[in-house]
Parts: structure tokens; C-alpha cells; sequence
């Protein structure tokens, strides 16, 4: 329990701002979204401007997990609370043909976006799940990477969520995420708020 929520109180109101934030995340957070916040994040410019506009629309990464180490050929890459797909889209470019970008979301809006988004953009070797973090659909021991962007501050239960993840990675697999940390305590208003958890 978190105050008087519950884990499924917050992944509800979660589920129901990113179902929003599907068709487009223009104005919903307090940070640079889409193509703008890509640049902001020091994606590459080519790679932003390569990627089919819809791909950018509901981006809405927090900082740029590929940057914190190098992904190889033929890998195999997880993104955990994927969006709309843009860092997956990055990720198949450099695992290549022999490589797989998986990615799964908690939002069935989002997951069927980055469907579409991938598809148009001609990725092959990409392949998205609907599911949460804490139950992860993958076998054990088969990812060398995971990737997140934007999405560990969201889950409730974060050490379930470390399990999985640890669970699902190779020995010797690597973790790369961006995320929001506080750096001090928030007033009991703002903990016990959805609409805060969901932000
Ligand atoms: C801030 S957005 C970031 C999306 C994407 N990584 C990006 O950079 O654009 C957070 C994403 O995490 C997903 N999410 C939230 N909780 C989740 C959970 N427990 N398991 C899987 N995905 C989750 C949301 O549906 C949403 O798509």
C-alpha cells in the first residue's frame, strides 16, 4: 500500500493518462516532449529526423538510456514501458538484422501506437508486448540488455519490478535507464496524489 492507494489504484490512473498520452503527449508533461524533447535529450539529429513523425509524436523519454552504453549486433534488447516505440525504432538500427528489440508497455493504446509506428517506419526486427514490469512474458536468462526510458518512477512496486528485470537478463547482461529521482522528500499531499504517481 502507498498511503490510502494501492498498487492497482496507481497503475489504473497510469494506464489511463498514457492512454492519452497515445495520441499525443504535446502538453501533458512539464518537460520537452516529442521531436523537440528527442533533441533536448541529445538524441542524434539524423536519427530524429529519419523517424517517421508519428514515431516522435508521443515520445516522452526522460533522458536517452542508449546513450549510457554501447548496444552490439545481433542482441537482444528489452524496453520496459516502451511508449510509442521511438527507442526501440533507435535500438533495431544498431542490433541489426540478426538482433531483436523487444518492448513491452502497460498500456494496451500505447503498445498498439508503437505497433503501428514500427511497422511504418519498416522495422523487422522489433516485436512489442502488452504487459506490466512486474510480470515480465519473457523467459529467463534470454535478454542481454534492458533499456528504459521515463518509466521506473511509475511502477508501484519497484522492488518486483527489479526482480523481473534481473530475472529476465543474461548473467553478465547489462541495465541502461533514465529516470526521475527525487532528491527530497515530497509533502504527504503530493504522495498520497494519482495524479501525481501518473505524471
Ligand atoms: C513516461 S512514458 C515513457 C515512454 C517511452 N519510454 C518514451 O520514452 O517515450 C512511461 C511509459 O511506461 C508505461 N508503464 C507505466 N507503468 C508500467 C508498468 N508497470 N509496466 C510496463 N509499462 C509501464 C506507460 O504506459 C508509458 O508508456
Amino acid at each position: 500500500m502507498t498511503g490510502e492507494m494501492d498498487g492497482q489504484q496507481i497503475q489504473d490512473a497510469v494506464r489511463e493518462k498514457y492512454a492519452r498520452v497515445a495520441e499525443s503527449a504535446e502538453g501533458l508533461f512539464q518537460y520537452a516532449t516529442g521531436r523537440e524533447g528527442a533533441r533536448a535529450l541529445g538524441y542524434e539529429e539524423q536519427t530524429i529526423a529519419k523517424a517517421p513523425p508519428e514515431l516522435m509524436t508521443s515520445f516522452c523519454g526522460v533522458g536517452n538510456p542508449l546513450s549510457l552504453g554501447h548496444l552490439r549486433k545481433g542482441e537482444v534488447v528489452l524496453d520496459v514501458g516502451c511508449g510509442a516505440g521511438f527507442d526501440l525504432y533507435v535500438a533495431s538500427r544498431i542490433l541489426g538484422e540478426h538482433g531483436l528489440a523487444l518492448g513491452v508497455d502497460l498500456t494496451p493504446e500505447m503498445v498498439s501506437v508503437a505497433k503501428q509506428n514500427l511497422e511504418r517506419a519498416g522495422v523487422r526486427n522489433a516485436e512489442v508486448r502488452q504487459a506490466t514490469c512486474e510480470a515480465l512474458p519473457h523467459e529467463s536468462a534470454t535478454v542481454d540488455v534492458v533499456i528504459s526510458n521515463g518509466v521506473f518512477n511509475l511502477f508501484p512496486n519497484k522492488p518486483r519490478s527489479f526482480a523481473e528485470v534481473f530475472r529476465v537478463l543474461k548473467p553478465g547482461g547489462r541495465l541502461q535507464f533514465a529516470d526521475i529521482v527525487l532528491d527530497e522528500d515530497l509533502p504527504r499531499e503530493i504522495v498520497g496524489s494519482l495524479e501525481a504517481w501518473s505524471n
